[in-house]
């Protein structure tokens, strides 16, 4: 694939992996540049797409997969359209994430956020895995529910061996490779 060649397609950045692993902070990072760079971004984020589209749902298999396929659906639609759509979720269930992958096509770009769990629930950002641990949440994934780490994904960042600058360069760079965004030396590169 030459540079430039898919300039201007749409694409989804979906980043995977356990609460904590650093998801978001990555993701952040990404879209700032991409807003300079590519114009039309929206970001679809596990946490808030809880608050409204999928408002109500909990933490079963199936409210999960659920979750993720309806912002599969809408990531879908944007992706056609021309925009770049940033997705963080857990989504830890690799069947409904293939299923999202073959809705999207060549466009889909799986982003593997690793940590060990260890490391995940040492920060404990929002304080939840000390809850898990004692039972006061049930199901937590990583913790007292599955998480299935993606096979093949387009990258896998590992967030305790790397800084969240370093990996958010790893997933635009791969955009300048892959031809959706024009290389540009100078950008970031301090
Ligand atoms: S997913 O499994 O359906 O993809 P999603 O990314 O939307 O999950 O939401 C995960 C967020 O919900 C976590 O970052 C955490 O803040 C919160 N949360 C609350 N309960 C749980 C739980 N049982 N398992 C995982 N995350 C939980």
């Amino acid at each position: 694939m030459e540079y430039g060649t898919r300039v201007g397609r749409g694409f989804t950045l979906w980043f995977t992996g356990l609460s904590g692993a650093g998801k978001t902070t990555i993701a952040e990072i990404v879209e700032k540049e991409l807003r300079q760079r590519f114009g039309k971004v929206e970001v679809l984020d596990g946490d808030i797409v809880r608050t409204n589209l999928s408002k109500g749902l909990g933490f079963s298999r199936e409210d999960r997969d659920t979750n993720v396929l309806r912002i599969g659906f809408v990531a879908d639609l944007l992706t056609r359209n021309g925009v770049a759509v940033i997705v963080s979720a857990i989504s830890p269930f690799k069947e409904v994430r293939d299923q999202v992958r073959r809705n999207i096509g060549e466009d889909f770009v799986e982003i593997f956020v690793d940590a060990p769990l260890e490391v995940c629930a040492e920060r404990d950002v929002k304080g939840l895995y000390k809850k898990a641990f004692s039972g006061e949440i049930p199901q937590f994934t990583g913790v007292s529910d599955p998480y299935e780490p993606p096979v093949a994904p387009e990258l896998h960042i590992k967030t305790d061996e790397e800084t969240a600058q370093e990996s958010a360069r790893r997933v635009v760079s791969y955009l300048e490779e892959y031809g959706y965004l024009e290389p540009v030396e100078a950008l970031n590169r301090a």
